[in-house]
């Protein structure tokens, strides 16, 4: 066996995922879980996205949470398997990011001590895996299309959306065409801010309030011309554009209209997103916990008739753990000394090594 972690934190702020990979012949899954953040710290974490200045005390106590929190996880993961930390070669942590900005002067910071994991864990810990990519010209982001074509190509039309709080669309290379993965733009951070603003609830539990509203289709429309949206890839994004602030002010507007017009935003988003660098034929195999957001899928299915929209759990990768997964793959690239970014996605000037390793 060769065991390797995967310790991710996303956007959404909803927990900790956590995956064991072994990646002795080919990718396989051992076992994986999410271990969910208390409320307070997933309001803390989402507040301090939006924040325009950060204090640096907080910082540095958020830094060893989530350093905790990924310890915490790994050490449940290792019981619940019956595993040691002598049977782990590394574990790769992405953290949580607390700012993230696009080229040109593109920056992007996770916090999530690697010292402190590696200490508590006792393995080593693989980390900081964007700032390598961003220091070769590249955007830092997304990575994971460089695992989706490791382990998800065939050569036929095949492209990967991970809904994420961002989402993120990676198509697939055919015989001459080269790897293409950007982000798109919303996934469920709108809807989510959305029902934790307003509803006091996580989120719009499978797109149930947003199915009994009716989109705006003026607010739609504006939305639609954020520039992000026109932009071409290389491009990646953040909350620091994408949340509430950005739309305007809609107190008056019912909830179920607005999470429909959000939702749709999204939908909008991701399939002219296919329609302008994908195949609107080809099959579209869907990750992250957007997956389970039906009316979200419905709609997206509406705006690509022809596409076959399907789970990546079809072709053998569980949906809710693939990004964790992918930060253990990058891991398992650094400790063989193999590049880990896609320059194609990312627009890096060349195959970097990522990250930096912090030794058990
Ligand atoms: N049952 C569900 N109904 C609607 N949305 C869901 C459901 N389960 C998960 N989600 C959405 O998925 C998000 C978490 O997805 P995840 O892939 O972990 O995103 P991130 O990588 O940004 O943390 C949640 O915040 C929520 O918006
Ligand atoms: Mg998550």
């Amino acid at each position: 066996m060769s065991l390797y972690i995967g310790l991710m934190s996303g956007t959404s702020a909803d927990g900790m995922d956590v995956a064991l990979v072994d990646f002795s012949s080919s990718v396989h899954l051992v076992d994986a879980l999410c271990l969910d953040y208390p409320a307070d710290l997933r309001t803390q974490l989402r507040s301090t996205a939006l924040a325009p200045e950060l204090p640096v005390k907080t910082i540095m106590q958020l830094d060893r949470t989530i350093a905790a929190r990924s310890a915490e996880a790994v050490a449940v993961l290792l019981q619940r398997n019956g595993l040691s930390k002598a049977d782990i070669h590394a574990i790769g942590s992405h953290g949580h990011t607390l700012r993230h900005k696009s080229q040109p002067d593109g920056f992007s910071w996770q916090i999530g001590d690697p010292s402190w994991i590696a200490e508590h864990t006792g393995i080593t810990c693989i980390a900081d895996f964007r700032r390598r990519d961003i220091a070769a010209g590249g955007q830092g982001a997304p990575l994971v299309p460089a695992f989706h074509q490791h382990c998800l190509s065939q050569g036929g039309k095949r492209m990967v959306l991970n809904i994420g709080g961002i989402a993120n669309l990676t198509v697939l290379p055919t015989p001459g065409t080269e790897l293409l993965g950007f982000d798109t733009g919303p996934g469920n951070a709108l809807m989510d801010e959305w029902c934790q603003r307003e509803l006091n609830c996580a989120r719009d539990e499978y797109g149930q309030m947003a199915a009994q509203g009716n989109i705006l289709h003026e607010r739609l429309h504006d939305w639609l011309t954020l520039p992000y949206f026109s932009k071409q890839p290389p491009k990646s994004t953040g909350r620091e554009l994408f949340n509430l602030n950005i739309l305007g002010d809609l107190s008056r507007e019912h909830s179920e209209d607005v999470l429909a017009t959000l939702t749709e935003l999204s939908a909008c988003s991701i399939s002219n997103a296919v329609k302008s660098h994908g195949y609107r034929d080809g099959e579209l195999l869907i990750c992250g916990g957007g997956l389970h957001n039906h009316f979200l899928l419905k709609r997206i299915q509406h705006h690509l008739p022809q596409a076959d929209i399907k789970s990546t759990e079809k072709a053998g990768i569980h949906p809710d753990w693939l990004e964790a997964m992918a930060f253990a793959w990058l891991a398992w690239r650094t400790d063989q000394h193999l590049s880990g970014n896609a320059p194609a996605v990312t627009g890096a000037s060349g195959e970097r090594i990522l990250g930096g390793i912090y030794p058990a």
